[in-house]
């Protein structure tokens, strides 16, 4: 693969945001999927639900279209509806707060930690209600929340716990796997992501009940696998008790995902190490903070967000236009939901929000995959420097 290629065609990028990480023995194992008779609710979903219920040690594990599905999902089976609020963080991914308008609850906005970005618990606290129900925390660039004060919030108020995953697959705190803490775990296979089925997703739980309703509910609500309907009985004698969809994963993306996960620790190690490098190289300039690397290890380092500060040369933006006509793709995650037109409608917001508002100034999100060469680090590395020159 030319690790030069980008995804738009632009000839002068030579540093793209990310390159997804598709090898010949994934095309193999495609193909070999594709030749099967059975091309959805089969063998290969099976077994990487088994296989990422091993690696994640999450009692189950339900695949799924995608993450916003997972989310959504997970709300129903926790009966989140109508007049129940759901307390999230203000910088996301849209689908966070998508996912609980549709389930006619209300998203609350809470402000992130300045450092790591990740939910503030003291904001959590502060939007608690007589309507709260859920928390969805997000383990913003892979990096963990913290679980352990989030828990013991939902402890003590009684209230259900998704954790959105998309970021994190390969992300410890204390030792487990995220994604195992909460109710349900939702894990995202984008293109973008840690580990990809091109589109995709897991969902997973801890409760019996919990995972049969999602079984059933990625699937029309039908009460049966194909499998058992066509070699037990009358295929058409199925029943359905509460409304599905279909957000199925299918074979092809199944076995895709399957062969990724046996490289996935290999792939983050890949990753950890191109943080470690950028750290090295852009930790003493002026006006620039960087992502800590603290626990570096238990990190999936699926993003790598610097901060811009007021001290630096140039602004935020000034740097992501300058980086873009020098070849480097760079990007923001993410503008912060209080500023969408529709979740200034549909979210509640009584959090000052002043770390999200801050922190949209400055955040910049550099290049970072498990392929990204030094050189090409180096271009990034330079292009930044230059400008305290
Ligand atoms: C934080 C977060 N949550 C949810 C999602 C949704 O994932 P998917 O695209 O698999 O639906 C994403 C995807 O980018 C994400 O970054």
């Amino acid at each position: 693969m030319n690790k030069k290629t980008d995804a738009f065609n632009d000839k002068k990028i030579m540093v793209p945001f990310v390159v997804p990480t598709i090898n010949s023995n994934d095309k193999n194992q495609i193909l070999k999927a594709l030749s099967s008779n059975l091309l959805t609710d089969g063998p290969n979903l099976r077994e990487f639900e088994k296989n990422f219920q091993n690696y994640t040690r999450s009692k189950f594990s339900t695949g799924v279209s995608n993450a916003t599905a997972g989310l959504m999902l997970s709300l129903k089976a926790l009966g989140i509806s109508k007049n129940d609020e759901v307390i999230i963080p203000d910088i996301t991914f849209v689908a966070t707060a998508n996912a609980v308008l549709s389930c006619n609850a209300t998203p609350v906005l809470s402000d992130v930690n300045y450092e790591d970005l990740n939910i503030s618990i003291d904001s959590i606290e502060e939007n608690i209600t007589k309507k709260t129900r859920a928390i969805i925390p997000v383990h913003f660039a892979g990096k963990s929340c913290d679980m352990k004060q989030i828990m013991k919030i939902a402890k003590k108020h009684d209230l259900k716990i998704v954790e959105d995953c998309a970021h994190a697959i390969g992300t410890l705190y204390e030792k487990k796997h995220v994604g195992t803490f909460g109710d349900t775990g939702c894990f995202s296979f984008y293109p973008t992501k840690n580990l990809t089925t091109f589109e995709g997703g897991m969902i997973t739980s801890k409760a019996k009940r919990i995972s049969e309703f999602l079984r059933k509910s990625r699937n029309h609500g039908i009460d049966k696998s194909l499998k058992d309907r066509f070699t037990k009985g009358l295929p058409w004698e199925f029943d359905i008790e509460e409304l599905g969809f279909n957000f199925r994963l299918d074979e092809i993306r199944s076995a895709l995902g399957n062969n990724q996960l046996k490289r996935l620790e290999n792939m983050n190690k890949q990753r950890r190490l191109a943080a470690k490098y950028y750290h090295s190289k852009l930790q003493d300039i002026k006006g620039i903070s960087l992502p800590s690397q603290k626990s570096s290890s238990n990190d999936s380092w699926h993003l790598y967000v610097i901060k811009i500060l007021e001290n630096f040369a140039i602004s935020r933006n000034s740097l992501f236009h300058s980086l873009l006509s020098n070849g480097i793709r760079t990007s923001v995650h993410y503008k912060p939901l209080h500023l969408f037109n529709l979740y200034k409608n549909t979210c509640k917001i009584t959090s000052s929000l002043r770390n999200s508002k801050r922190l949209y100034q400055e955040i910049l999100s550099l290049p970072i995959f498990p392929d990204i060469t030094r050189k090409q680090q180096n271009l990034v590395i330079d292009e930044i420097k230059k400008k305290i020159k």
